[in-house]
C-alpha cells in the first residue's frame, strides 16, 4: 500500500476532483502543469532561493531540553514559527504563486481561518506585485484581528464571509464562487491540503521541505534521518502533510495527527473531524467530513481558527483509515495549556493550532530514548490577545 497520492488524485478511496463543470477548465489547467513546472530547473532554483533567502530556510530543529526533561524522552521542535511571517503556510505561498506566474495569471484569491495564510498569501502577493483578494469568515476576523491588519498593510483586500459558521468553511466558499467567476486571470492559492486534485498532492509536495530538513537536520544531531514520532496538528493538513511526507511509507515512524475537539469530543461543538466524520465531499474533494445523517455538513468549533474546520484533507483521511497514523483530539482547555506550559519551559510561544500538538505530552507516554519531533506550525503573535482573555494574563 502506498500512503502518497495515486496517479488518479487520490489517497486510497480519497481524494479525486468533485468540482462544478464551471471549474473544470482552471483545474485542468492545473492538473495538466503543476508537476511538469515544479519540475523545470528554473522554478527549483527560484523556489529554493526564496525559501532560503526570503522566507529564512532551512528553519531549525531545536532540542527542548526543558520540555525533554519533563516528560522524560528526547523532544526536538521543528520551527516553522520562525519563518518569515510566522508560520509553515508561506513554503506553500511562494510556491503558489511562482506557479501561478508561471500559468500566467494576474490575480489571486485566497481563504483564510487564522489569518495565517491570508498574511503569506499577501505577503508572496506583495512580493510578486500581484492583485490579492482574501475571503475570511466574520467571526475569524474579530478573533483574528492582527492578521487582517496585516494583510490590509500589505495591500490585500479582506472580504469577510457571512454566511454558515462565518468561519474557515465559509471563506472557502466564498473563494471558490470567486474562482468560478473569474475564470481566466485568476488563481486560487489554496492554503491546506484540502480542495480538489491536483491541490493537495501540490501542496504537499511545497510543504515536504519539512519532513525533507527534519532528516539531515536529525542525522547531524543523532546519527540518523528516523524519529520514532511526528507530531503535528491538523486543520486541512498542511503542516503535517510537511512534516510526515518524507516519512509516509516509512511505517518504523511513527505519525501522529491532532484535531482540535473544541469543547469535547461529544459537546456538539468541536472540530475533531476524524473522532465525528464520515465519507463525504468537500470543497471538492472525497474525504472524512462531519456530517448530519442526511449528509448535511455540520458546523465546527475549535478556540483555534486555523483547525476550526469540518474536513481533513484527503491524505489525512486515508493514513486515518488505513491507520497509518494515530489521531488524537485535544481540547481548548488542554491545548491552551499546554501553550502556556510551551512559553515557560521554553521561552518560545506557539500559536493556538500547535499548541493542540503539544498537548499530546501530556496524554501519551514515551520512552527516555524516543526522538519526538513537534512541528511547531507557527507562533503565536497572533493568539496574544485570547491568551490573555483566557488565563486573564
Ligand atoms: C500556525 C498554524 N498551524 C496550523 C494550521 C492548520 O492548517 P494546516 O492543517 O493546513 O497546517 C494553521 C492554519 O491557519 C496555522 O495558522
Amino acid at each position: 500500500m502506498t500512503y502518497n497520492i495515486n496517479d488518479k488524485g487520490y489517497y486510497g478511496e480519497f481524494g479525486g476532483a468533485y468540482i462544478p463543470e464551471m471549474l473544470y477548465p482552471n483545474v485542468e489547467e492545473l492538473r495538466q502543469n503543476y508537476l511538469k513546472i515544479m519540475a523545470e530547473p528554473s522554478f527549483k532554483k527560484e523556489f529554493d532561493q526564496l525559501l532560503k533567502d526570503y522566507v529564512g530556510r532551512p528553519s531549525p530543529l531545536y532540542f527542548a531540553k526543558r520540555l525533554s526533561d519533563k516528560y522524560n524522552t528526547k523532544i526536538y521542535l521543528k520551527r516553522e514559527d520562525l519563518n518569515h511571517t510566522g508560520a509553515h503556510k508561506v513554503n506553500n505561498t511562494i510556491g503558489q504563486i511562482l506557479m501561478a506566474k508561471r500559468l500566467g495569471k494576474t490575480r489571486i484569491i485566497a481563504e483564510t481561518g487564522a489569518g495565517q495564510h491570508g498574511v503569506a498569501t499577501a505577503t508572496v502577493c506583495a512580493l510578486m506585485g500581484m492583485q490579492c483578494i482574501v475571503y475570511m469568515g466574520e467571526i475569524d476576523i474579530a478573533r483574528q484581528a492582527p492578521n487582517v491588519a496585516r494583510m490590509k498593510m500589505l495591500g490585500t483586500e479582506v472580504r469577510p464571509a457571512l454566511s454558515g459558521s462565518r468561519t474557515l468553511k465559509d471563506a472557502t466558499n466564498e473563494a471558490i464562487r470567486d474562482w468560478i467567476n473569474n475564470p481566466v486571470d485568476t488563481h486560487y492559492i489554496i492554503g491546506s491540503v484540502v480542495g480538489p486534485h491536483p491541490y493537495p498532492d501540490m501542496v504537499a509536495r511545497f510543504q515536504s521541505v519539512v519532513s525533507e530538513e527534519i532528516q539531515w537536520q536529525l542525522k547531524d544531531k543523532e546519527g540518523t534521518t528516523k524519529p520514532n514520532y511526528v507530531i503535528a496538528c491538523v486543520g486541512g493538513g498542511s503542516n503535517a502533510a510537511g512534516a510526515f511526507y518524507h516519512y509516509l511509507e516509512d511505517t518504523e515512524v511513527n505519525l501522529i495527527a491532532v484535531e482540535a475537539a473544541g469543547k469535547g469530543i461529544d459537546s456538539g461543538e468541536s472540530a475533531a473531524t476524524s473522532a465525528l466524520g464520515r465519507e463525504g465531499i468537500i470543497h471538492g474533494s472525497k474525504t472524512l467530513l462531519m456530517q448530519t445523517n442526511d449528509g448535511q455538513i455540520t458546523e465546527p468549533y475549535s478556540i483555534s481558527a486555523g483547525l476550526d474546520y469540518p474536513g481533513v484533507g484527503p491524505m489525512h483521511a486515508h493514513l486515518y483509515t488505513s491507520g497509518r497514523a494515530e489521531f488524537i483530539s485535544i481540547t481548548d482547555d488542554e491545548a491552551m495549556t499546554a501553550g502556556l506550559e510551551l512559553s515557560q519551559l521554553e521561552g518560545i510561544i506557539p500559536a493556538i493550532e500547535s499548541s493542540h500538538a503539544f498537548a499530546v505530552l501530556a496524554q501519551k507516554k514515551f520512552q527516555p530514548k524516543d526522538i519526538v519531533i513537534m512541528n511547531l506550525s507557527g507562533r503565536g503573535d497572533k493568539d496574544l490577545q485570547n491568551y490573555i482573555d483566557y488565563f486573564k494574563l
